[in-house]
C-alpha cells in the first residue's frame, strides 16, 4: 500500500490574483474527509481568512471528486474504536470547519468538480455560491450504508431543496447530477465541466470588485435571517448596516452616491462603483 499522505498534504491551496484556490487533496481516496484533513482544512481556512491578498475563496477538489463525504475508515471506524472522547473530538474538528466556512469573513464559492456525498453537504452549504459541473454527482448515500444523513447533511437538504425532493433524496440513496442539483436548489448553477473554472473565475472577479465589508454584512444577513420573522430580520438589517458604518460603510456609500448623482459616472443598477 502507498504511504499515508501527511496531514499538511491533505489540503492544497494557492493564492492567485486575489483568489484563494483551496482543494480537498486526497484524490486517491476521492477526497473523503479524515480527521487529518478536517484539522488541516480548519488551519488553512483560518490562515487565509484575514490575508489582504485574499478577496474570494474557492473550495474545490483534486481529481475526480469534490469530496466523497466522511472517511468511513479514519473518521468513523478507527475513531469509534477509540471511544466517545475520540468520536466527539473528530466531530468537533469537522463541524468546526464547516461552521467557520458558514460564517467566513470573505465570500466563498464551492466549485464542485465531481462526487459530493453526505458529509460534503456541510461545506457545500458553508460556501455562499455553489457552481457544479453538470456531470458532478450529489448523494445522501448514508441510507445506503445504514445510517441517517448526519453532520448537518439532512438539514442542508431540507434547507435548500423543496421538501418533497429533499425527502426523496434522503430516503432513496440515488444520486443527482449537477444539472438536477441546480433544478432542486442544492447548487446555484451547473455548467459543462470544461466551463467550470471559467465560470467560477468570472463570479470571483465580480465579487473581488465589491466592497468587502458590504459583502460580509450581506452574506451574514442572508444566513442569519433564515430563522427570523420578518420584523426581526428587518431589525437585524438595520443593526448590520449601522455596524457596517464602523468599517467605512458610511463613507463608501457617500462616495458611491456622489459618483451616481453628481459625477454621473456609474449606475448602481448596472455596475459596481469605483472604490
Ligand atoms: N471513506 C473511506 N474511503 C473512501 C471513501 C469514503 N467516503 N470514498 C472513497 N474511498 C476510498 C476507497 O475505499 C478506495 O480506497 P482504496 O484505493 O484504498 O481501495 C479509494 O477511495 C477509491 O475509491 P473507489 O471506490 O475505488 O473509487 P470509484 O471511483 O470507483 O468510486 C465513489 C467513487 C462512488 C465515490 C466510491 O468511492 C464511494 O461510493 N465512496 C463512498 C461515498 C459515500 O457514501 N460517502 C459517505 C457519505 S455519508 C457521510 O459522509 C457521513
Amino acid at each position: 500500500p502507498k504511504p499515508e499522505r501527511s496531514e499538511e498534504d491533505t489540503v492544497a491551496y494557492c493564492v492567485e490574483d486575489g483568489i484563494a484556490w483551496v482543494a480537498f487533496n486526497r484524490p486517491e481516496k476521492r477526497n473523503c474527509m479524515s480527521p487529518k484533513l478536517n484539522r488541516r482544512m480548519k488551519a488553512v481556512l483560518e490562515e487565509l481568512e484575514f490575508r489582504d491578498d485574499v478577496r474570494v475563496l474557492v473550495l474545490t477538489g483534486e481529481g475526480e471528486a469534490w469530496t466523497a463525504g466522511m472517511d468511513l475508515k479514519e473518521y468513523f471506524r478507527e475513531t469509534e474504536a477509540l471511544g466517545l472522547g475520540a468520536i466527539r473530538k473528530s466531530q468537533r474538528e469537522s463541524y468546526g470547519w464547516f461552521e467557520r466556512l458558514r460564517w467566513y469573513e470573505k465570500p466563498t464559492i464551492a466549485m464542485i468538480n465531481g462526487w459530493c456525498f453526505g458529509g460534503g453537504y456541510g461545506p457545500l452549504f458553508g460556501c455562499d455560491i455553489a457552481i457544479a459541473s453538470e456531470d458532478a454527482q450529489f448523494g445522501l448515500s448514508e441510507i445506503n450504508w445504514g445510517i441517517l444523513p448526519g453532520g448537518g447533511a439532512s438539514k442542508v437538504a431540507q434547507e435548500l431543496m423543496p421538501f418533497r425532493k429533499a425527502m426523496y433524496h434522503a430516503m432513496m440513496g440515488e444520486n443527482l447530477s449537477g444539472k438536477q442539483a441546480e433544478e432542486q436548489g442544492l447548487v446555484t448553477e451547473a455548467v459543462p465541466a470544461e466551463k467550470l473554472r471559467e465560470r467560477v473565475l468570472e463570479i470571483a472577479n465580480v465579487l473581488k470588485k465589491k466592497d468587502s465589508h458590504a459583502l460580509r454584512a450581506t452574506k451574514w444577513t442572508m444566513r442569519r435571517m433564515v430563522d427570523m420573522t420578518y420584523d426581526n430580520g428587518l431589525e437585524y438589517q438595520i443593526r448590520a448596516q449601522e455596524a457596517l458604518h464602523s468599517f467605512g460603510g458610511a463613507a463608501a456609500r457617500k462616495e458611491a452616491t456622489r459618483q451616481f448623482l453628481d459625477e454621473k459616472s456609474f449606475k448602481p443598477g448596472l455596475e459596481t462603483f469605483d472604490v
